[in-house]
């Protein structure tokens, strides 16, 4: 059981409750202000490389702006004093459709370094999941043993090598993880200006490989113990990140698990036929919070296309979520699941694991009292015909 007081809106009551007391929240309460937050507190290397995207970043504006454009219809009389946002996904059962993305530099975003443990005890606090990346500066077993009861899924980037790929999906088994998303997106990395002006490459500087530099398979081919020669290990890693598969690689991957296999950055809904037919779990419907390619279309435009492709398949999205409303507006277009990238990113950056605590408990008391306040008591009433095109 997961120990966040439901129903979400009661962190309503506990703010105004302090208020009497005179105690105001620590943290703010819109994105605006986490990202203003966080980006005073951590380091400029670090905020630019959150903070940034692939190419001029349209199309990482655009995922955000594109939730502008649809409105949630409010029904009255409806009565909905009590709210259900829990959701079935393989075999469990949430709280609520919220998740945390995977992000590959949560451990740099605290200032002791242990970010990805910080998200994880968030996890366990307010039943939201975790992604955590294989990018991460503590490793997964580590991070696994701070989720509580809160399932945690984990990220794979497929290396070139494949006994690696499937040390690191055995590791992840053994630690409890329940389940397996493979990014599709990112075998080799966008064009990024912010991050190329300062030639600020965090893993290159050997930041966040903590996952590599604990695996039996990647410590085997190291001429020395990265303990005391990081710069062999980065140079390896260099070698094995970026696997640039193809179809004909689906059905190894779908041979390394019987957990939940997820594929991570599908848009088009030919892809999402073909990773269907392939045997996958679940969708990941994303263009990586617009890191990765420019030039593109808002996640968000994509997602009704993938979902009737999916046929049932659940779908998982990210990409521009913001708020509570736009966690509920990605359901109504057929999301199983949303999650958030940089907002909880900024929750660490201003508050290690009470910051994301807060950033993850405002969205959902956001969304909890949308769907009280418009009368959609529960996920399934929200659909497409809960929608309206902005004019
Ligand atoms: C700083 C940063 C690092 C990321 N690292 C990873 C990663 O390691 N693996 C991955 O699959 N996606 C990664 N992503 C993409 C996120 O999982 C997610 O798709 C994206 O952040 C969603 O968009 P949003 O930031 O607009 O919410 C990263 C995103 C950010 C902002």
């Amino acid at each position: 059981m997961h120990p966040t007081p439901r129903p979400f809106k009661d962190y309503q009551d506990e703010i105004y409750l302090d208020g009497l007391r005179g105690v105001v929240p620590e943290y703010p309460m819109t994105y605006a202000g986490w990202e203003a937050r966080a980006h005073a507190a951590m380091p400029p290397s670090v905020v630019s490389y959150v903070a940034g995207g692939a190419g001029d970043e349209r199309t990482q504006d655009a995922n955000v702006t594109a939730f502008e454009r649809w409105g949630l219809i409010p029904r009255m009389l409806v009565g909905a004093a009590e709210r259900d946002l829990s959701v079935d996904l393989f075999g469990m059962t949430l709280p609520s459709p919220l998740f945390m993305a995977p992000i590959g530099v949560l451990g740099i975003c605290t200032q002791d370094g242990h970010g990805d443990v910080a998200t994880a005890r968030a996890a366990a606090r307010t039943g939201v999941p975790m992604i955590a990346s294989t990018l991460s500066a503590d490793p997964m077993e580590e991070v696994a043993a701070e989720f509580g009861g809160t399932p945690g899924f984990f990220q794979l980037y497929t290396p070139t090598d494949r006994a690696l790929a499937e040390s690191l999906v055995r590791r992840a088994e053994k630690s409890g993880f329940k389940g397996i998303v493979v990014t599709l997106d990112t075998w080799i990395t966008g064009w990024r200006p912010r991050d190329l002006v300062t030639s600020n490459f965090p893993q290159l500087r050997g930041h966040c490989l903590a996952n590599y530099t604990s695996d039996p398979v990647f410590r085997a081919q190291l001429p020395a113990d990265p303990e005391h020669d990081m710069q062999s290990a980065v140079l390896k890693w260099v070698q094995v990140f970026g696997n640039p598969l193809t179809w004909d690689d689906l059905p190894w991957l779908r041979s390394l698990t019987s957990l939940p296999l997820i594929v991570k950055g599908l848009c088009h809904p030919e892809d999402v036929r073909r990773a269907r037919d392939g045997g996958v779990d679940g969708i990941y419907c994303s263009n990586h919070g617009g890191r990765q390619a420019n030039g593109g279309l808002p996640a968000l435009d994509v997602l009704p296309a993938v979902v009737e492709a999916a046929e049932g398949l659940p779908v998982l999205f990210d990409s521009g979520v913001r708020s509570g409303a736009d966690i509920v507006k990605a359901v109504a277009l057929g999301a199983t699941a949303v999650g958030v990238g940089r907002p909880y990113a900024y929750g660490l950056g201003m508050g290690g694991a009470a910051g994301v605590t807060h950033v993850l408990r405002s969205l959902l008391a956001e969304a909890d009292l949308l769907m009280a306040v418009d009368g959609y008591p529960t996920l399934a009433d929200l659909t497409r015909e809960a929608l309206q095109r902005v004019q």
